[in-house]
């Protein structure tokens, strides 16, 4: 028998700040599942070698974050439906053959949120999300599948935003634009999925497209308040909320395709929102 733990992780760059290891080591815990999962900074430029080099010393599965969620979908064997739609991959899994099943959980993640975490039926409601780039793409379709009214793409570069809805037409309505088409109506639920956070950022978009009971949700999170929810709060927002349990039910949905288990969320949420913003 092989007394050792299977071996997974979370490869980024930077990724010191990582709550994946927090998150999959409660997990483990909870189900009872014998594993190690560690943090990999990585290059871009030493990504492949570096994932390649993980799993023939037996690496099981890998979280993979920015910047490498495209890479990881090229490196990848075969790709799950929803992988291929985002065109990214945030988690790896090892398979029989040894082949790299590639998978993406952000979608997922979100939509167990919205849903059960936050109990919002997303179904007849005219949804905003903010920006373009590869964490709208990962959401798109899992959000279509919910029948919203309206799912609207604002993009600071229109272009990009109306690309991307036309990628998506086939799933069901959606509408890219500029943020100069946002004067006309407040939405039910705005999603942030910029990286302006990152750079302590607000979109530029109109405070007109809140409403005293839509739900603001930003992708990122922070020890406080993210730029984005505090914008939507001084603009009348009384349910502003960030990513945490988007960042949970992703990390469940991966642990799910490596272990076969879906691990009970509601207390790591919990643990997780008080050792990070503590
Ligand atoms: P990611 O994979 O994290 O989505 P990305 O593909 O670089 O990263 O996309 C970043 C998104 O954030 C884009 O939609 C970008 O808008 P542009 O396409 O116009 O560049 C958006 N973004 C970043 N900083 C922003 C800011 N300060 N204001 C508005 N949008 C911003």
């Amino acid at each position: 028998m092989n007394a050792q733990p299977d071996q997974y992780g979370v490869i980024g760059h930077p990724v010191a700040h990582s709550w994946s290891p927090f998150i999959h080591g409660m997990f483990a815990r909870q189900t009872g599942e014998q594993l190690t999962y560690r943090l990999h900074d990585v290059l871009p430029q030493d990504f492949r070698a570096y994932v390649l080099d993980f799993f023939s010393r037996g690496g099981r599965g890998l979280n993979v974050t920015v910047p490498h969620k495209v890479a990881a979908a090229e490196l990848a064997n075969e790709l799950t439906p929803r992988a291929e739609r985002a065109r990214a991959v945030n988690t790896l899994a090892v398979q029989r053959d040894n082949r790299l099943l590639g998978d993406n959980t952000d979608g997922a993640g979100l939509v167990h949120d919205l849903r059960d975490n936050l109990s919002l039926n997303l179904a007849g409601r005219r949804v905003l999300i903010v920006g373009a780039g590869g964490a709208t793409r990962g959401v798109v379709a899992p959000l279509l599948v919910l029948r919203p009214a309206q799912l609207v793409i604002a993009n600071r570069t229109a272009d990009r935003a109306q690309a991307l809805a036309a990628d998506f037409k086939d799933v069901g309505a959606v509408h890219g634009c500029g943020f100069d088409e946002l004067h006309e109506q407040a939405y039910d639920v705005v999603i942030n999925a910029t990286s302006a956070s990152l750079a302590g950022e607000v979109p530029a978009i109109p405070a007109s497209v809140i409403a005293a009971d839509s739900l603001c949700y930003d992708m990122a999170y922070s020890k406080g308040d993210t730029p984005f929810l505090k914008w939507a709060r001084e603009n009348g927002c009384t349910r502003a909320i960030q990513g945490w349990g988007m960042l949970v039910e992703q990390a469940a949905e991966s642990f799910q395709l490596w272990r076969g288990v879906r691990p009970q969320t509601k207390s790591v949420l919990e643990a997780l929102r008080e050792s990070a913003t503590s």
